[in-house]
């Protein structure tokens, strides 16, 4: 058995995020675009002696937020390889970079970073596609935080496609002060849709693809869309004047990561996100920008430690 294993996990934006018609289960059909960009969680996972149960610890910006019971999404994925030979006493430290409730799914970052340590640690053996599986069970966003890189996300998020990406985008995240309830925002649209009939199929659009495929930033800017900005709005009003300010200030496009409320754009170059972020700090309309470049690859162990 290895010492510990430290394995870092990447944020998302959804560059397109189509929303069908709420399911029985309670959840809604998805056609995502998910894209993994440089804003990372760390999680170090150490083992402890029998019977010391599991131990979590979250360090950073908004960790007071973060549940520290059964609930929390990293105690949950060490709780679903127990059936798979993984030990439940183990210490978890996470380190967290990417918002808190933010839409960036750090929660589930830390969920897969916490299946790939513990499968690593207690050498499980589980591979890539049990793990996306298991991952699968913990949320909708948890097998993309495994996947990385860009991918085609359908039914609830869970089933992936890898996407055909040239190019590197430079990104420019909006913080916002309190975070957004995902589940809130899906009963918000349910909500502004009921007056509006039908729902439609949600597709992957194919001028967002097409962008993709030839790595042009510009197109790509165009045609991000996101479903859950509109109830995100509605919740959050102000997120309207910071969407109004990137419009503004030149950037190629700018949209509601996830369910919110960060608020993502996509910058020409690396000078251009670096001249977006000093504008948002200095217009006053947020207290916290990040910047980070997509795509990146999906949670992998960057440091494992042998017993002396
Ligand atoms: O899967 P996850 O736990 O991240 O989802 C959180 C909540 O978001 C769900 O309980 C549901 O209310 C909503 N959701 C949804 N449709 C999806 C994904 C999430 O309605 N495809």
């Amino acid at each position: 058995m290895l010492a510990s294993v430290t394995v870092r996990a990447p944020a998302k934006v959804n560059l397109a995020l189509g929303v069908g018609a709420l399911r029985p289960d309670g959840y809604h059909g998805l056609a995502t675009v998910f894209h993994a960009v440089g804003l990372y969680d760390d999680l170090v996972a150490t083992p402890l002696p029998e019977g010391s149960g599991l131990q979590l610890v979250v360090e950073g910006e908004g960790a007071g937020e973060v549940p520290l019971d059964g609930t929390n999404l990293a105690a949950r994925a060490v709780a679903a390889l127990k059936p798979h030979g993984a030990s439940t006493d183990v210490s978890l430290t996470i380190r967290k970079r990417i918002p808190v409730s933010g839409g960036m799914a750090g929660g589930s970052a830390d969920a897969a970073a916490a299946l790939v340590a513990v499968d690593a640690l207690f050498e499980l053996g589980l591979g890539r596609d049990h793990l996306l599986e298991i991952a699968a069970t913990l949320g909708s966003d948890v097998p993309f935080a495994l996947h990385g890189g860009t991918a085609i996300g359908s039914d609830t998020g869970t089933r992936l496609t890898t996407a055909l990406v040239r190019g590197t985008y430079h990104w420019v995240f909006v913080l916002a002060q309190e975070g957004l309830s995902t589940p809130l925002v899906y009963r918000e649209l349910d909500r502004l849709r009921a007056a509006e009939g039908a729902v439609a199929e949600p597709s992957v659009p194919d001028d967002l693809m097409a962008a993709l495929r030839a790595g042009d930033a510009v197109a790509l800017g165009r045609s991000l869309r996101n479903d859950l900005q509109r109830p995100a709005v509605v919740l959050r009003p102000h997120l309207a004047q910071v969407l109004s300010v990137g419009h503004e200030y030149g950037a190629l496009g700018g949209v509601v990561s996830g369910s919110g409320p960060t608020c993502a754009f996509l910058a020409r170059d690396d000078t251009h996100a670096v001249d977006l972020a000093v504008a948002f700090t200095a217009s006053g309309v947020c207290r916290t920008v990040k910047r980070a470049v997509g795509p990146v690859p999906g949670a992998r162990a960057v440091d494992q430690r042998a017993e002396d």
